[in-house]
């Protein structure tokens, strides 16, 4: 059978962050350190090859505190946690480890700051995303208000409009968030803003690099989880700019072939929570159907690291 040509234009930066590196790292040095099985509360990042992978190393993945037994490890995902589990795991007297991002704990701390300072906080995000449970558990039960579009802006009612400051989930569109803000700041032009962007520089970037090459692109596939936000938002940008054909696939059997008929330029990308070793996967599966060539557009370099907690440092991981 004769293959058609393809040029598949990849995205660059793509793929993990320092926030789910350093997340799998606590993960892997934890196991090192204190021996299967070690319990992780909720998927360390949302992606299922990285949890299945850690599952065959001895991690267990639970939902809640409560199914931690006595006296073993526990770690709390990327995604950041409510002020109540780190407190329970203290109750119980467990040694837990928290892999929350720092992107995101610099969230938490913006919120503590205004609250302290007596200003209401407004965060926009994701109503049921975990980061977003972890964020409006920082402060006292009901005092954080949820804003999730443009209409909740437009409608919000708040004590005193004066006294107001807003904080992001981390993964958001950075355009959808634009017009949020715009909104809020249009009717309450006192109100506070972060000092440097929540949305964090790896959604930045991911969705700058899916703009740079939508356009060219006749279908564009993200490889990531169908509930990790990011990845999500990635799918969304590339509609926006006009990629009709854009489609959120979590390996290569998600991959729906009858779909790219007479696709001659394909984007890929991958979520902050994908390993490349997906992509990698995906791309083969291409060359068994076309005739690939492959452009990479790169648009910018990270060079992010985030630091493991000083207690796992001493443990040496695969990548030592
Ligand atoms: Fe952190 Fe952003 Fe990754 S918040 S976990 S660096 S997507």
């Amino acid at each position: 059978m004769n293959k058609s040509d393809l040029t598949i234009l990849l995205a660059s930066p793509r793929g993990f962050c320092a926030g789910v590196d350093r997340a799998i790292e606590i993960v892997e040095r934890a196991l090192v350190k204190h021996g299967a099985p070690v319990y992780v509360r909720h998927e360390i990042v949302h992606n299922r090859y990285v949890v299945e992978s850690l599952e065959q190393k001895g991690a267990v993945f639970v939902q809640e505190l409560d199914q931690v037994p006595e006296g073993l490890p526990v770690i709390f995902s990327a995604h950041g946690v409510p002020k109540s589990v780190p407190a329970a795991a203290q109750a119980r007297e467990l040694l837990y480890f928290d892999a929350t991002c720092p992107l995101v704990s610099k969230v938490h701390r913006e919120a503590e700051r205004h609250e302290k300072d007596g200003r209401q906080v407004i965060l926009i995000g994701h109503a049921g995303h975990p980061e977003v449970i972890g964020t409006m558990g920082q402060l006292s039960d009901g005092s954080i208000v949820l804003v999730e579009t443009e209409e909740d802006a437009e409608n919000l009612i708040v004590e005193d409009p004066d006294n107001l400051a807003f904080v992001t989930q981390t993964t958001l569109s950075v355009d959808d968030t634009a017009s949020i803000v715009k909104v809020l700041i249009r009717r309450f032009p006192n109100m506070l803003e972060p000092k440097k962007e929540d949305i964090c520089y790896a959604t930045t970037n991911r969705q700058e690099a899916v703009k740079a090459i939508a356009t060219r692109c006749d279908a564009l596939l993200v490889i990531g989880a169908p509930n990790s936000s990011n990845s999500k938002r990635l799918v969304e940008v590339a509609y926006k700019q006009g990629c009709e054909k854009a489609a959120l696939v979590q390996r290569a059997t998600d991959i729906k072939w009858d779909a790219l008929n007479g696709v001659k330029t394909l984007g890929i990308t991958a979520g902050a929570s994908a390993p490349e070793i997906l992509v990698e996967e995906v791309i083969n599966a291409f060359k068994e159907h076309y005739n690939v060539s492959i452009e990479e557009i790169n648009i910018r370099n990270e060079n992010v690291v985030f630091k493991v907690p000083k207690t796992l440092l001493d443990t040496p991981t695969a990548k030592d």
